[in-house]
């Protein structure tokens, strides 16, 4: 296994990949969509095996969907719509997969999400959002329970960002701790997520962070956000707004150095605007709060 996750790293994306394969960009790890490339061969498993010659690599999920009440990762209906990857991903295959991604990358950390994102056979291809209640609870740390002990390695699992509260749950950042404690997990901690969904919810993003598990964070995520009709929305599309560097800059006083990425979805500019920018997380330590 290699070496705990370090430094300041980038999502790697496509229009960037042959910065990648070549060890021209200039980061310390890459983060990859763990399920573009739980796939045995070919292309893709290819181009991240070219990469991973040159970096520490973090595998990122988005389906391995622990919230879900019949466990993680549920059967899917249609596994002929090879247009979409996830959907010829089953629930036991799934773990299997993944396992042998990380058998073969080594990555430096795995993780997913607080979120479900199916049930039975259907699939959202969303992170939707899981009532924060004690029942829910067991439900998480039964799912995180048989998923590190499928793949024999602790995972990391991020805070969503959140549009609605359900009534009489408990604050996330109890839930988190408590999945933490139970399950020996870490925390991947998005602090975009947390000042979006402070805001969104009308707290303070620092009271937020006051609650969270800093102990066990092992990742951070740093993106854009966006003003949307009720809200703010995690859009990933933008550069890193002031307010959450200054937020980023509290949590690392917190936590000391903690691996730290920029994730960038859509609008994705020239990987030398995505460097300049990783760059400021290198200073934040130096930034007014
Ligand atoms: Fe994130």
């Amino acid at each position: 296994m290699s070496d705990p996750l370090s430094g300041f790293g980038l999502g790697m994306r496509r229009p960037h990949y042959a910065h990648y394969v070549t060890g021209e960009a200039p980061v310390d790890f890459v983060e990859v969509i763990s399920e573009n490339f739980m796939i045995p061969g070919g292309r893709p498993i290819d181009t991240l095996s070219r990469a991973r010659a040159h970096y520490p690599v973090a595998l990122h999920g988005v389906s391995l969907s622990v919230g879900s009440a019949d466990g993680p990762r549920g059967d899917y209906l249609d596994r002929h719509d090879y247009l979409n990857r996830h959907d010829y991903l089953d629930r036991h295959d799934y773990l299997d997969r993944l396992k042998a991604l990380v058998d073969r990358i080594e990555p430096a950390a795995v993780s997913d999400h607080l979120c479900w994102t199916g049930i039975g056979a259907f699939n959202s291809h969303d992170l939707l959002p899981v009532p924060l209640t004690d029942e829910a609870l067991d439900v998480v740390c039964r799912a995180i329970d048989r998923a590190q002990t499928h793949l024999k390695r602790r995972m990391l699992f991020e805070n969503p960002s959140s549009y609605i509260a359900f009534p009489g749950t408990m604050p996330e950042w109890h839930f988190l701790s408590e999945m933490v404690r139970r399950t020996g997990c870490g925390l991947l901690l998005d602090v975009n997520n947390v000042f979006v969904s402070a805001t969104n919810h009308g707290l303070d993003p620092l009271a937020w962070l006051d609650g969270l598990p800093l102990h066990a964070v092992g990742q951070i995520h740093l993106a854009g956000h966006s003003q949307g009709e009720h809200g703010l929305i995690d859009t990933h599309d933008a550069a890193v707004d002031p307010a959450v560097w200054a937020l980023y800059a509290e949590t690392i006083r917190r936590t000391g150095p903690v691996a730290t990425m920029i994730e960038r979805d859509g609008n994705i500019p020239e990987l030398g605007e995505l460097i300049d920018e990783l760059a400021l997380a290198r200073t934040a330590e130096i930034m007014p709060v």
